[in-house]
């Protein structure tokens, strides 16, 4: 029988190099040093913590990933740059995909480190749907300094997650086998978006989360690989998805506004953002919002709207370079009205017709070691569209309503024709950015304004 180079007997110096090589691979992701630090931090009161976290925030010149174009220049993408996304500097004139599909499709899934495991999640399944929950909200931070996190609900992650021909698989998560406990995940939804003058069957991609013991251990890599194995298996072979920080290359950079709504709390809570320059009183004097909506006609999404609002959206969302092209099902999933997670509201012609429409989602965070306030409520603009009521006006109202909703602030993108209200409804632009990418994808890049797709995290 002939012997492939693989079946060689090693030498020992090499037996050595090996058994090393897999005792390190093996290692990759056990938190280092004699003692476990997170343990020794996790034995403090949160507060302390808390303190901790912000010093090390205020003090930290360590590498971290790229913000900004600039620092994004100066950066190696180990991963990023093995994967086909167009290079950073690179300018696009062409569009299609960079690879084409292969034939066959690796079979095996990627190899974790000794000790974790993958795991399809079910969430159909009340406890799996919490031990996910429990991952997000333990581990996906919202500020750098940790004052504020996420605190999705059951309802919300099943409304993000769960859309139309979602598929069980793409709910992709790692586990710890000695103990069962879920520290990463990953997600992918089906979705039909149209990219210039091309419709094309790809996913979302959401979710992405390591838990805080496993950061920095090239865990996302594999995670997203996975992933990727497992949505070609579908015959799909590209994917959008939005992230804070520079990554080779933004198909689109959009920066966050936020309008403040509860005044009081969020200056007692020095919320990021707010106008230094104005003492309380001059602020709820100049946020002051009427109390009452004003268009005629406004009123609550109804599943009979469905059909009126698909033919809405579709007519608006032709305006844009980038934009999903949803079925009618996908109407109904993501807006029909849903207790704290989604609201829409429709304006009815005297002929019975819808002619505009707003839909905002909910964002729950909790707020870390206030002597006052424990939790803050967003509202983020999902779409509007308005073909008689002036979008000023509509999104004046959006913002009462979210008011007497009991959100404290409306959060919206500079997407699609946003610009032409942001301003002029007093909302503050934000320092961060939200970049829009594409895999496997090459076209050029675009203004905010022609971005037509909002992916709710
Ligand atoms: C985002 C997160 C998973 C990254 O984990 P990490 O431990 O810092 O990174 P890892 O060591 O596992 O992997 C590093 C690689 O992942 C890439 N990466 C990090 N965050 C990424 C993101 N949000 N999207 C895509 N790639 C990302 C890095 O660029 C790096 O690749 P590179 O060498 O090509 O630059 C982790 O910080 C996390 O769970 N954060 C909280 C939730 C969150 O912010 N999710 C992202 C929403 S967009």
């Amino acid at each position: 029988m002939k012997m492939s180079l693989s079946d060689k007997k090693p030498t020992e110096d090499e037996s050595l190099k090996q058994s090393k090589k897999k005792q390190k691979k093996q290692d990759a992701w056990k938190p280092q040093g004699p003692m476990d630090p997170f343990t020794m931090l996790e034995c403090l009161p949160e507060s302390k913590q808390q303190e901790i976290q912000k010093a090390l925030h205020l003090f930290s010149f360590g590498p971290s990933l790229p913000k900004t174009l600039q620092q994004a220049t100066k950066h190696t993408y180990r991963f990023w740059d093995t994967q086909p996304v167009p290079r950073l500097g690179d300018s696009v004139v062409t569009h299609g995909p960079i690879v084409e599909g292969e034939a066959s499709v690796r079979q095996e899934p990627y190899s974790l480190p000794e000790g974790f495991s993958w795991d399809t999640l079910d969430l159909s399944s009340p406890t799996v749907l919490k031990e996910l929950c429990t991952l997000l909200n333990e581990n996906y931070m919202e500020e750098d300094d940790n004052t504020i996190r996420f605190e999705f609900s059951l309802e919300y992650l099943k409304w993000t997650l769960q859309p139309p021909n979602w598929l069980a698989q793409w709910h992709c998560g790692v586990r710890v086998d000695s103990n069962n406990k879920l520290v990463g995940f990953i997600s992918a939804l089906p979705a039909d978006v149209r990219i210039y003058e091309t419709e094309k069957r790809m996913v979302q991609v959401r979710f992405l989360c390591v838990h805080k013991k496993l950061r920095l251990k090239r865990m996302t890599p594999v995670l997203i690989r996975e992933l990727t194995r497992r949505v070609k298996q579908q015959g799909l072979h590209q994917a959008v998805y939005t992230a804070g920080l520079v990554l080779p290359t933004p198909l689109s950079s959009c920066r966050y506004w936020h309008r403040p709504l509860n005044i009081r709390k969020l200056t007692e809570m020095s919320y990021p953002g707010l106008r230094q320059n104005m003492n309380l009183q001059r602020a709820l004097k100049f946020n002051r919002l009427p109390e009452e909506t004003k268009t005629p006609g406004l009123r609550a999404m109804t599943k009979e709207d469905a059909a009126g609002i698909h033919s809405l959206l579709q007519a608006n969302l032709q305006k844009f370079h980038l934009s999903p092209m949803l079925s009618l099902q996908e109407v109904e999933h993501w807006l029909l009205p849903r207790e704290k997670v989604i609201d829409t509201y429709v304006v009815e012609g005297e002929d019975g017709t819808l002619t505009d429409m707003v839909s905002f989602y909910s964002v729950s965070s909790r707020v870390l070691n206030h002597p006052v306030h424990s939790g803050l409520r967003a509202a983020h603009l999902l779409y509007v569209a308005s073909t008689v009521t002036d979008p000023v006006d509509l999104m004046e109202d959006a913002l009462v309503l979210a008011q007497s909703k009991g959100y404290d602030v409306f959060c919206a993108l500079d997407v699609m024709d946003n610009k032409s209200f942001l301003e002029k409804l007093k909302f503050i632009v934000n320092d961060k950015s939200l970049h829009y990418y594409m895999y496997n994808w090459m076209c050029p890049n675009m203004s905010p304004d022609k971005v037509g797709l909002v992916l709710p995290n």
